[in-house]
């Protein structure tokens, strides 16, 4: 038996086949995308706007007119994109590769809308195969996306390659709670709140059970911190948000 073979993967709590993770991942986003921006409001009480907003701020994009290319990963309906864009000075670009159309499309409506289309354009890619050549970013982020992916290593991996030597990684995903109670606050909430947020919404709490289920099987700050040096990233560093509850990996390619 070779490598590829009946491996499988967490897809939430459940396990499946590494093959078909990312067709169930597509799926959720498929189901979520027009209604995804009013549902992280609902879901985090507009907490991931101030999170996304100091994730932005530690990245500390150049406000003059210096080229700095940033690469945004899973970056979805554009919400980090458009952060940059707008602290960002003349020379910043964002370019968006997600791997759903669905959410793709709903980030370019909402470029236009804000007048943002000159500074952020919106890809379909592959966070484990991305289009790009090595060596032409100065940054990569990936926000709420690499919990997502099925083999995390490979995510690194094209992270580092596309990066210039001096580039940086910034990573913003759902960690663990650090904070002696509020574990099991958060996991009443999630269990049972936002799942049924979901089905008003959005007619199905399915996905969201799958969101909530996908950030407990996600590694610990510490453990994401050694996969992060494990690709190649020096002067690797993490920020705990809300107790822990959202954590920022930053990284180096030197
Ligand atoms: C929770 S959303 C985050 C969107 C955005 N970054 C934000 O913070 O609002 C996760 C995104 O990851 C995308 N995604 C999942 N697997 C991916 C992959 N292998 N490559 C690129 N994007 C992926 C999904 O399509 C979805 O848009």
């Amino acid at each position: 038996m070779n490598d590829t073979d009946d491996k499988n993967v967490p897809f939430g709590f459940r396990s499946v086949a590494e093959g078909e993770k990312q067709s169930l991942v597509n799926e959720v986003f498929s189901k979520v995308a027009d209604r995804y921006n009013q549902m992280n409001d609902l879901m985090s009480g507009g907490l991931h706007r101030l999170w996304k907003d100091d994730f932005v701020a530690w990245l500390n994009p150049p406000r003059n007119n210096t080229q700095f290319r940033v690469l945004d990963v899973a970056g979805g309906t554009g919400d980090i994109a458009f952060r940059i864009a707008r602290v960002g000075g003349s020379g910043v670009h964002v370019t968006v590769a997600d791997i759903n159309p669905e959410m793709v499309n709903e980030g370019r409506k909402r470029a236009n809308r804000e007048g943002l289309q000159a500074f952020c354009d919106f890809t379909v890619g592959d966070a484990e195969n991305l289009a790009f050549p090595d060596m032409a970013f100065d940054a990569y982020t990936i926000a709420f996306g690499i919990r997502n992916v099925t083999h995390i290593d490979k995510a690194l991996s094209e992270a580092w390659r596309i990066l210039k030597p001096g580039g940086r990684l910034l990573c913003l995903e759902f960690s663990r709670v650090d904070m002696p109670g509020l574990e099991s606050l958060y996991d009443a909430y999630s269990f049972t709140v936002i799942p049924a947020i979901g089905k008003v919404v959005t007619g199905d709490g399915q996905p969201y059970r799958y969101l909530i289920e996908s950030i407990r099987t996600f590694p610990d700050q510490e453990k994401f911190k050694g996969m992060i040096e494990q690709a190649g990233f020096t002067r690797v560093q993490y920020r705990n948000l809300t107790g822990g509850i959202v954590a920022m990996h930053s990284g180096w390619r030197i």
